[in-house]
């Protein structure tokens, strides 16, 4: 079998995810990884054998690999992503990027442009809708099993002390949520935010946003970086899409999936469903879904989970930032 190369440029804690990832698939081989620390660079291509590099300037000057990983961070956990991608998409590679696509919208369209101009494929890393409940979920609504929805509500909270911005919460954290409201229920059209400071914190670490989608869902987003649960639970996701004939309820991104008729008390509940017990492993089943759409050889705009939908959830968070500035509701 003839196996797709694979890179990955910073390998800090995630970008060391991806490469443990990549080193495990089957169809991937992985050539080299990069950052611009040397130690990190040298300790991870030891430990996954495959060459270090210290800039993306190397790598491209040998170019070991048809695709690449960036999960560098930087303000607002995105602001570091802009050059290097722009270099790697520049260079034909193609890019799965780490969330928030960009802390800088203006950043973020152009990534999505280079990578339109360049026909490579460019997705980020969306991982928590990447759930065997979530695809479960998705056929049901496709067929038809809850009727038409008529709301989605979504909460999404961990407990994350960083005081870097005063938009960061929103910025870093909500890239998965709105990608999920957007998977289940498509393109947001008006959003209006309101925002508070938890106790003791100086940046809106909490946040509740009504939301209106384009096909006439309503919806609501409850974020916080203040969360609270148990020791040993890594944090707290429950999404509920409301149906004409019944009721959908995903917790805990896949720790749970249940199905409600509207007229009947015959619900089903599965947990773990697909054998999935914990977000984390929710990594795994986005970088394979990367791999497969490159082996398959899809169209750029059909990547699952593309850079167009990171594009599209970053839009609706300086929408949710602009209707609190203004306190008005912002269509998008
Ligand atoms: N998808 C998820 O669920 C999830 C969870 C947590 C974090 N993240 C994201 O992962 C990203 C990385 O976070 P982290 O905690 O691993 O950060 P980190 O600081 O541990 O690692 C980033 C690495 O990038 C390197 N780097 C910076 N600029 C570089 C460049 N131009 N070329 C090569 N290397 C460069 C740094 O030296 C560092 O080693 C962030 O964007 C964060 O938002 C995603």
């Amino acid at each position: 079998m003839t196996k797709i190369k694979a890179a990955v440029v910073g390998v800090g804690n995630i970008g060391s995810i991806h490469a443990d990832i990549y080193s495990t698939l089957e169809s991937v081989d992985l050539t080299a990884v990069c950052d611009t620390d040397k130690e990190k660079a040298d300790k991870a291509a030891s430990k996954f054998n495959c060459k270090a590099f210290y800039s993306v300037e190397s790598l491209l000057a040998e170019l070991p690999m048809e695709l690449a990983s960036v999960c560098t961070k930087g303000e607002e956990n995105g602001g570091d992503h802009y050059i290097p991608t722009i270099q790697l998409l520049d260079a034909g590679i193609h890019v799965l990027g780490e969330k928030p696509i960009s802390n800088n919208i203006e950043h973020a369209r152009s990534m999505q442009k280079r990578a339109e101009e360049k026909r490579v494929r460019y997705g980020i890393n969306l991982n928590h809708r990447f759930t065997p409940s979530a695809v479960k979920a998705k056929e049901w609504i496709t067929n038809g099993r809850i009727g038409s929805i008529h709301m989605i509500d979504l909460t999404m909270w961990i407990d994350n002390p960083v005081e870097s911005s005063p938009w960061f919460h929103l910025r870093a954290l909500h890239p998965h949520s709105f990608n999920i409201l957007n998977y289940f229920v498509g393109p947001v059209k008006k959003v209006h935010c309101f925002l508070n400071k938890g106790e003791g914190r100086k940046i809106w670490t909490n946040a509740q946003i009504n939301l209106l989608f384009a096909n006439g869902v309503i919806g609501h987003l409850r974020g916080s970086y203040d969360g609270d649960f148990p020791s040993g639970s890594f944090g707290i996701e429950n999404l509920e899409i409301v149906g004409s004939k019944g009721r959908i309820v995903i917790e805990n991104a896949c720790e749970s999936l249940c199905y409600f008729p509207r007229r009947s008390k015959s619900m089903e509940k599965f947990d773990c469903y697909g054998g999935m017990n914990h977000f984390q492993e929710t990594f795994k089943s986005r970088i394979e879904a990367w791999v497969q759409d490159n082996i398959n050889q899809v169209l750029p705009a059909e990547v699952n989970g593309s850079g167009q939908e990171g594009l599209a959830a970053q839009e609706t968070i300086e929408a949710a930032i602009k209707s609190f500035e203004t306190d008005t509701v912002v269509e998008l």
